[in-house]
C-alpha cells in the first residue's frame, strides 16, 4: 500500500502579501524577509489563510499594490483568483462542444441524474407544484421549516437509530451549503482539516474558508478510505475531519472495522481536549449516498461510537437517493450549539432550501412504502448499469487489457483503470500524461470520464471516476464495445 499523507503548501505562487513580494523598503526594515520568510506568524497565517478574519487584520496597506511591479494586480480576492476550476466542468464543456458538432459521446462525467433515465418522485414534484399553488412562496424560517426538521428527526430515529431533535437539525439548499457551513462555522483560518484524496470537494471547501489541509492519498487495496494509521499522527492538531460514504468519486463504502478505530481515535482525543478545555476535533460525515447502496451496510460515527454525537455532522439531503439534484434541499444535524451558529452563517448566506420544497420533502419523507419503493427502484436502475459496466471491464482485463474496476458498492459511481499513460496511438501519438489518455479515450472511444485528478488527486494514477445517472444501458454497452476497440489500438 502506498498510503501517503501530505501537507498541502498554501501559499499561492503569486501571492500579493507584501510579505511575499519582498518590497525592498520591507527588507530594510525586516531582514528576515529577504529570504522570504515572513518574521511573524501571522503573515503565515495570511498565506496559508487568503480569506477570512486572519486576513484583513493582516492585509498589506494600500500603498503595497504599487510596489508589487513584476506581480499582476489582482483584480478579485487571493482566494477566488487561487481556487481552482472544477475539471469535471472542463471535461463536461470539451464533451458538450463535441456532441454539438455531432459525436455521439457516452458521458460518464457529470454526479448527476438525466431526467429521461432518473427522474425525482412524482409525489414529490406533485407536492412542490400544491405547495406553491397554497402560497408557500415566501422565505422559510431560518433553520428550516418546523415539518421538515421534525420529519428528518424521525427518519434518522428510525431508519439510522440516531436521536436527534428537531433543534439539531438545520435544512438547507441541498448538501452542498450545509458543507460549506459546516467549514466556515468550525474552521478559523490556518485551523486544519485532513480528508483523504481522492474525495469530493474537500479540497475547494478547505481553501474557500483558509484552513490548511492535511491530505491523505488513499489507495485501492483500502478502496479509498483513509485508516486510523492515515489520521493518527495528525490527531492532535485536528480541527475537522471530513469523511463520506458511500464514497464519490469511487462508489465504495466504508467498513465497520475502517471506521470504528478512527471514531475511537477522535472519541479519545476529544476526552483528553475536554480536560483542557480544547476545542473538540470535528467530524463532518457526508452520507448524502447513504441509501444509493448495493447490499454493504452503511456505518457511521454516532452508530459507532455514541459519544461522538457532540463532534459529528452528518451531511444529507434529498438529492442522490430521490434523484433531486435540482430541487435543493439538504440538511445537517450535530449539536445543537454549534447548529443554532450554522443557522446564523447560513442565514447570512441566504442558501435556505425554497418553502414549497421543503413542505413537499416533510411530506414524501412521511410516506415510507413510497420512498423505500422509490429509492429500491432508482437502486435497482443504477445498479444494472454499474454492474454490467464493471462485469464487462473484468471482461476486458481477462482479455489481457492493462484495465480494472471495483465492485461497485453504492452511488452512482465506479471507479475504473486504464494503465495505458506511455502507450502509442496506431497514427504513433504517445500518450505521455493522464490528460492524453483521457482526451485519447474521449476522442477515439468517444467515451468520456472524470481521473482522479479531478478529484484531489496529485500523483500520476491509472483510475477514473465513471458515473452512469446520466446513460441509458444501451450506451454502457456501446461504450465497452467502443473502449475495448479503442484500448487494442494501442501498443506500448
Ligand atoms: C459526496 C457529495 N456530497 C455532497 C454533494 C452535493 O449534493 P447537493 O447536490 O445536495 O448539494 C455531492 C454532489 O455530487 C456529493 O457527491
Amino acid at each position: 500500500m502506498d498510503t501517503k499523507s501530505n501537507e498541502v503548501d498554501r501559499k499561492p505562487p503569486e501571492c500579493q502579501h507584501y510579505a511575499c513580494v519582498k518590497p525592498p523598503f520591507a527588507v530594510g526594515l525586516f531582514p528576515a524577509f529577504a529570504g522570504g520568510k515572513p518574521p511573524f506568524p501571522s503573515f503565515v497565517a495570511h498565506c496559508v489563510a487568503p480569506f477570512g478574519q486572519l486576513r484583513q487584520r493582516t492585509r498589506a496597506p494600500r500603498f503595497s499594490r504599487s510596489l508589487q511591479m513584476k506581480h499582476q494586480p489582482l483584480v478579485v480576492s487571493s482566494m477566488a483568483h487561487d481556487l481552482v476550476g472544477s475539471e469535471i466542468l472542463q471535461i463536461a464543456t470539451e464533451v458538450r462542444r463535441m456532441k454539438k458538432d455531432g459525436f455521439e459521446v457516452v458521458d460518464y462525467t457529470v454526479g448527476d441524474f438525466n431526467p429521461d433515465y432518473f427522474s425525482p418522485p412524482a409525489d414529490l414534484v406533485q407536492g412542490i407544484a400544491q405547495a406553491l399553488l397554497q402560497g408557500h412562496t415566501n422565505y422559510p424560517p431560518a433553520m428550516g421549516i418546523d415539518e421538515l426538521r421534525r420529519a428528518v428527526a424521525e427518519f434518522y430515529r428510525t431508519r439510522l437509530g440516531l436521536d436527534y431533535s428537531s433543534g439539531e437539525i438545520l435544512i438547507g439548499a441541498g448538501a452542498r451549503p450545509m458543507i460549506y457551513t459546516t467549514c466556515a462555522t468550525l474552521l478559523d483560518p490556518a485551523d486544519v482539516v485532513l480528508y483523504g484524496v481522492p474525495s469530493w470537494n474537500n479540497n475547494h471547501d478547505a481553501h474557500i474558508v483558509g484552513a490548511r489541509p492535511i491530505e491523505v492519498r488513499t489507495t485501492a487495496a483500502q478502496r479509498f478510505f483513509p485508516s486510523v494509521e492515515d489520521i493518527r499522527p495528525h490527531i492532535g492538531e485536528l480541527n475537522l475531519i471530513a469523511l463520506n460514504s458511500p464514497l464519490n468519486p469511487t462508489g465504495t463504502l466504508f467498513t465497520r472495522e475502517q471506521l470504528l478505530p478512527i471514531c475511537e481515535l477522535v472519541a479519545e482525543e476529544n476526552r483528553s481536549r475536554a480536560r483542557r478545555g480544547a476545542k473538540p476535533c470535528y467530524i463532518l460525515y457526508d452520507q448524502v449516498y447513504w441509501l444509493n447502496r448495493f447490499g454493504p451496510e452503511h456505518v457511521h460515527p454516532v452508530g459507532l461510537v455514541p459519544e461522538l454525537k457532540s463532534a459529528t455532522i452528518y451531511i444529507d439531503g434529498i438529492s442522490k437517493y430521490l434523484a433531486a439534484t435540482g430541487l435543493r434541499v439538504g440538511w445537517l444535524a450535530g449539536p445543537e450549539a454549534v447548529v443554532s451558529r450554522m443557522s446564523a452563517v447560513l442565514g447570512h448566506l441566504g442558501a435556505w432550501a425554497p418553502k414549497a420544497e421543503q413542505v413537499a420533502t416533510a411530506q414524501f419523507l412521511g410516506r415510507t412504502a413510497a420512498f423505500d419503493a422509490f429509492v429500491e427502484q432508482l437502486n435497482a436502475n443504477a445498479l444494472s448499469r454499474l454492474q454490467r459496466l464493471h462485469q464487462g471491464m473484468q471482461a476486458l482485463k481477462g482479455q489481457g487489457l492493462a484495465v480494472d474496476s471495483i465492485q461497485p458498492q453504492g452511488g452512482i459511481y465506479l471507479s475504473v483503470s486504464f494503465d495505458y499513460v506511455g502507450a502509442r496511438t496506431s497514427q504513433g501519438k504517445q500518450l505521455t500524461t493522464l490528460t492524453d489518455l483521457r482526451q485519447f479515450l474521449l476522442e477515439d472511444a468517444r467515451v468520456a470520464m472524470v481521473p482522479f485528478t479531478g478529484f484531489g488527486v496529485k500523483e500520476p494514477t491509472s483510475w477514473f471516476r465513471c458515473s452512469v445517472g446520466a446513460v441509458s444501458p444501451q450506451e454502457v454497452e456501446l461504450s465497452l464495445q467502443r473502449l475495448a476497440a479503442s484500448l487494442r489500438s494501442l501498443s506500448r
